[in-house]
């Protein structure tokens, strides 16, 4: 048995290759123990969602509602961290800024169309939203030609001169609400 001990040629190697193993034990054990802290995944009762007609709440549900909606569809990485804690973090500042889970409380069926044209629209229009990094783990949220099309003939958006109105009156009522 002894006679096996001779070393092997990488323990003779320099030391580098043992300290790269040695960093990669400690950050898997690193990413192992974050996995323990604990994450808000949860959804609270729907209670007042946004009034649409399914065609428009679909295309929402599809591109907007797990950040922006208390139905989050949380996937497969907000189930491991580090992308847990991202996750989690863009649903809450969603959730916080914007959530249709809500509107109804504040709009009914006639207001919400030119509400959403001046809290939604902008962002929309400007590509903001659905925020970028979001798309690729989740293509069916991109919004595609037709769906702008639904969204803008529902909202009432219809030139880009009304656009850039309801962008400078948002950004001037944004102003207001900070003071
Ligand atoms: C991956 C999560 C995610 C998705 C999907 C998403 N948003 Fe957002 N949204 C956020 C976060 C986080 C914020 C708050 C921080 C910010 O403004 O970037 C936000 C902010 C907003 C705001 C407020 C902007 C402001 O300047 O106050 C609007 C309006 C908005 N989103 C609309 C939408 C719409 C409409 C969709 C769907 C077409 C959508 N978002 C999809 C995460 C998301």
């Amino acid at each position: 048995m002894t006679e096996i001990t001779q070393p092997a040629p990488e323990d003779t190697a320099p030391a580098k290759p043992a300290w790269r193993r040695r960093i990669l034990i400690v950050v898997v054990a690193a990413l192992l123990c974050l996995q323990f802290v604990p994450i808000d995944r949860s959804n609270p009762p729907v209670e007042a969602d946004l009034i649409a007609p399914a065609e428009v709440k679909s295309i929402l549900k599809r591109a907007c509602y797990d950040c922006h909606s208390n139905e989050t569809k949380w996937p497969w990485y907000s189930y491991i961290a580090p992308g847990s804690w991202l996750m989690a973090a863009d649903v809450k500042e969603g959730r916080a800024a914007l959530n249709f889970s809500e509107w109804s409380n504040d709009y009914d069926e006639e207001d919400t169309p030119e509400m959403f044209q001046e809290i939604c629209w902008p962002s929309i229009e400007s590509g903001e939203m659905p925020l970028w990094f979001y798309l690729p783990l989740h293509p069916e949220s991109r919004l595609s030609p037709q769906d702008l099309t639904v969204l803008k003939e529902w909202s009432g958006v219809e030139s880009d001169a009304d656009v850039a109105e309801t962008e400078q009156s948002t950004k001037a009522s944004v102003a207001d609400a900070a003071e």
